[in-house]
């Protein structure tokens, strides 16, 4: 009777475990003919039922009994697991459900910074400028020097300067374009160049140690500051929309004279004066002049035949404007939460 009740058992334990490895239908079927068949194992208890002592035939029956009642049950339960997860083929048809929305695949985008680049220097190019590129590595002179910055300027200093050695620095700006690009042509030149800066300043959310800036300039033998001002409104109001006032301020810079900075009216509170304007109502967005005389001999034209203006702006700080960003260094953190919102 021990025996019997311990094979029984041992039957029992065995379906469990050979069950738990079983994850198809077809499997499962040739198990529950192992098992519960004619010949099966548990069938097989039943059967012997006639061998063992007749006093334990009723205990021992009705435990047999209960196992294949068990096992049976089991059995009926995977294959209605199995059923669900393995359906036949117009079986899973039935169950597309067809008023679900489509998955969307995941499409990359550009960085906001390269957009607005893109979007900037599309302005300037539908106005007949053409793209030029200068090295983000630069020597004193072409990022200094030729744009006329005295030697004892303070932006040369360490303070603001990357220097990789006393000749070499990271351009503070991308003004040298200018330079590089004037000494190989003549004018007339009309030109817009994007690209990286580097400044070793200290990070916060203003400032931060890389940034990126889209410099234009345009040479010939009769530009005027009136040109100027009509080619930046006019940058401006595509930008920003039609509707926004603009100023034009003095300013000073070693490259330009006269110089000025632009204003726009607060795109946050249209000049009536908030936080983001600091209650002036006008926002600054850039720098420009007329190219100085000096820096037009640095490239050997003749500053008594030729005039014109130059500009500069930061990517970033215009991002920031357009989008109401108000940390700079949201920009590098490159966590997808932000970038996936442009
Ligand atoms: N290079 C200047 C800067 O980094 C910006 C700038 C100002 C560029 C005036 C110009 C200009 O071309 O005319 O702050």
């Amino acid at each position: 009777m021990k025996k019997y009740q311990e094979d029984l058992e041992k039957a029992r334990k065995e379906v469990f475990e050979e069950l738990a490895k079983v994850d198809k239908i077809k499997n499962l079927e040739e198990l529950k003919i192992k098992y519960l068949g004619r010949k099966g194992i548990i069938t097989s208890f039943l059967k012997n039922l006639k061998e063992v002592p007749t006093e334990s035939r009723p205990t021992l029956g009705k435990l047999a009994n209960q196992v294949k009642d068990q096992v049976e049950a089991i059995f009926k339960k995977r294959i209605k697991e199995l059923k669900i997860r393995e359906p036949s083929e117009e079986k899973r048809i039935e169950l597309l459900d067809y008023t679900l929305p489509g998955r969307r695949g995941w499409q990359g985008k550009l960085h906001p910074i390269t957009q607005i680049s893109e979007k900037i220097i599309g302005i300037f190019y539908g106005m007949g400028f053409e793209v030029a590129k200068g090295p983000d590595v630069e020597t004193d002179y072409y990022n200094f020097g030729a744009l006329n910055f005295p030697k004892d300027h303070p932006a040369r200093d360490m303070q603001d300067t990357f220097y990789i050695h006393d000749d070499l620095l990271l351009r503070t700006h991308t003004s040298p374009v200018q330079i590089r690009v004037m000494e190989k042509r003549r004018p007339p030149l009309k030109i817009i160049a994007p690209g990286r800066c580097y400044r070793h300043e200290a990070i916060n959310a203003r400032s931060y140690c890389t940034f990126h800036q889209v410099e234009g300039f345009y040479v010939d033998t009769d530009v005027t500051f009136a040109d100027l001002k009509g080619v930046l409104s006019a940058f401006v109001w595509e930008l920003f929309g039609k509707e926004i006032a603009v100023r034009f301020r003095g300013s000073f810079f070693p490259f330009t004279e006269p110089s000025a900075e632009m204003d726009i009216a607060c795109v946050n509170c249209k000049g009536k004066g908030c936080g983001l304007c600091k209650y002036r109502g006008w926002l600054e967005i850039l720098g420009a002049g007329m190219i100085d005389p000096e820096v037009f001999k640095n490239v050997g034209y003749d500053p008594e035949v030729y005039t014109g203006y130059a500009f500069g702006m930061g990517v970033e700080r215009i991002t920031m404007l357009k989008y109401g960003i108000d940390d700079i260094r949201l920009f590098y953190e490159n966590d997808l939460r932000f970038l996936r919102q442009f």
